[in-house]
């Protein structure tokens, strides 16, 4: 028996440049997770995706890639992965259940790509299924994947999990009925559906009952085939991994730098994919308006800001950078002076070392999402924090929020509010920062990646055998 997990991102990265050809992690939370689960699990593992490099280019470079499971990279034809991925995947789905609706730019096309592209995976996924194998199926990419699998593979065990959030019915609807017909069955092909939070949960129990008008018993839809059970499941990280990479030789030394470098400021902290949803253009201007307000942090503090290049082809990315940028040029140039730069910006992603060397120098965190599904990097700044020292700001927007109850939660839209909650953080004394910490720690040692996978793929496990019983 092994589990066959299906996901847009493939863990690794393969780029070409003229002399070289770099193996990298693929960006994103999906990513971090499953392959912490894929690393560390006894279990026998595939992992199947869209590849980002050409056939001869894997064939080449394979081996370099030195994993205890599986690749089965699917080469899709540029254009169709354009449609697939960039129209119809990045700007429909991923804007519309972001609660960004007027970015949404449908188009008949890119819905038939998106069909296409989840067939073609359907296909690749069949081929390699063995009876007992379970198919663990993430994201928006492939809403239609499992009931295109149940089709092919009607005994098969199938699992869903939507890494993003899942709308209200008033943001659902607004999408094609075709397309909305398309979804809501799609992923009840599966015998778990998972999700976040049980608002995730109840908005797509809500859909499915008013769209496809089929009724649920306890959140468990029971079709002619097979049951659907919806449920959530909390995402989280590996924390020990987190936890004791705060002495790691490297980790040290990058920490002693960074401090040494702004030995007479707190620092600030954040780093996100470059996304519309994060919320960075506010967190801005909220710290903008900190500064103002509280004049006695001029010079003291400094705001490490960490953009990783994410969906640059996208539009709405390109523009996001724009106005991030010029926002970060305003207040360096209003605020700031020949001695102090307020905002120190980097659009580059950060290697593991460097990250935690960021997070456990930051006296403050700041994460400020508009709407996300989870959000990975919260729990990891405070996994990381061995030291007990240092502030979680987080937005009540996260997922995340749910889990961490002893964070600062702010409103995102709220310059004002974000303003005082930094004043407060940066003000924290070091009893209050450990009890907090000390809490949130001891949620995520037991409530780590591990628990949330297990958890899933027992649920999808028993919710099958329900169905072998009763044939
Ligand atoms: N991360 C990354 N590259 C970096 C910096 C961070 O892949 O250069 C990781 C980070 O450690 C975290 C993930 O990206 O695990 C971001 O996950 P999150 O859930 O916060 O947001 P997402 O990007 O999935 O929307
Ligand atoms: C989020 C999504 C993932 C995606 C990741 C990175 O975490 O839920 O499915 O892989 O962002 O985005 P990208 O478009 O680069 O895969």
């Amino acid at each position: 028996m092994k589990i066959i997990t299906v996901s847009y991102r493939l863990p690794l990265s393969i780029k070409k440049s003229k002399d070289n050809v770099k193996i990298t992690q693929s960006a994103g939370g999906l990513a971090t997770a499953v392959l912490s689960y894929s690393e560390k699990s006894n279990v026998d593992l595939t992992w199947v995706g869209i590849a980002d490099f050409d056939k001869t280019t894997w064939e080449n470079n394979k081996n370099r890639y030195d994993k205890n499971f599986e690749v089965e990279p699917v080469f899709l034809e540029k254009q169709l992965n354009r449609m697939f991925y960039n129209i119809f995947s990045n700007s429909v789905l991923w804007a519309l259940f972001h609660y960004f609706p007027s970015f949404v730019e449908y188009t008949d096309d890119g819905f038939e790509a998106y069909k296409k592209a989840n067939e073609i995976v359907a296909q690749k996924v069949s081929d390699i299924y063995e009876p007992g194998d379970i198919i663990w199926i993430h994201d928006y990419h492939f809403l239609g994947l499992p009931h295109l699998l149940r089709k092919l593979q009607p005994d098969a065990k199938i699992g869903f999990f939507l890494h993003i959030p899942f709308p209200n019915f008033e943001i659902f609807r607004i999408l094609p009925n075709k397309v909305k017909k398309y979804i809501l069955n799609g992923v009840l092909g599966s015998n778990v559906a998972g999700f976040h939070t049980w608002d995730n949960t109840i908005h797509f129990t809500e859909c499915v009952e008013k769209i496809l008008g089929v009724p649920h018993k306890n959140f468990i839809f029971s079709q002619e085939s097979h049951r659907t059970k919806a449920g959530s499941f909390p995402i989280s990280i590996d924390f020990d991994k987190f936890h004791e990479a705060y002495d790691n030789d490297r980790v040290v030394t990058l920490r002693k730098e960074i401090k040494e470098l702004y030995e007479d400021k707190k620092i600030i902290f954040s780093v996100d994919r470059l996304d519309y949803t994060k919320g960075v253009t506010n967190r801005l201007k909220a710290f903008e308006k900190f500064l103002k307000k509280y004049p006695e942090w001029s010079e003291k503090v400094v705001f490490l800001l960490v953009l990783v290049p994410s969906r640059e082809e996208i539009k709405k990315y390109g523009e996001r950078k724009r106005m991030i940028e010029l926002s970060i040029g305003r207040i360096n140039g209003n605020m700031g002076n020949y001695k102090w730069t307020p905002v120190v910006y980097q659009y580059q992603p950060v290697n593991f070392n460097k990250l935690i060397a960021l997070y456990t120098s930051a006296d403050v965190a700041l994460i400020s999402p508009v709407r996300d599904g989870m959000n990975l990097v919260a729990k990891e700044y405070v996994a990381s924090r061995k030291d007990l020292r240092g502030a979680l700001i987080l937005s009540s927007m996260a997922g995340a929020a749910k889990d961490l109850k002893e964070a600062i939660t702010i409103n995102p839209f709220d310059a004002e509010m974000i303003a005082d909650k930094l004043s407060y953080a940066l003000n924290m004394n070091e009893k209050e920062q450990e009890v907090r910490l000390e809490r949130m720690q001891r949620y995520l040692k037991k409530h780590d990646v591990f628990n949330w996978a297990t958890k899933f793929l027992n649920e999808t496990e028993k919710i099958h055998k329900l169905d072998s019983k009763s044939t």
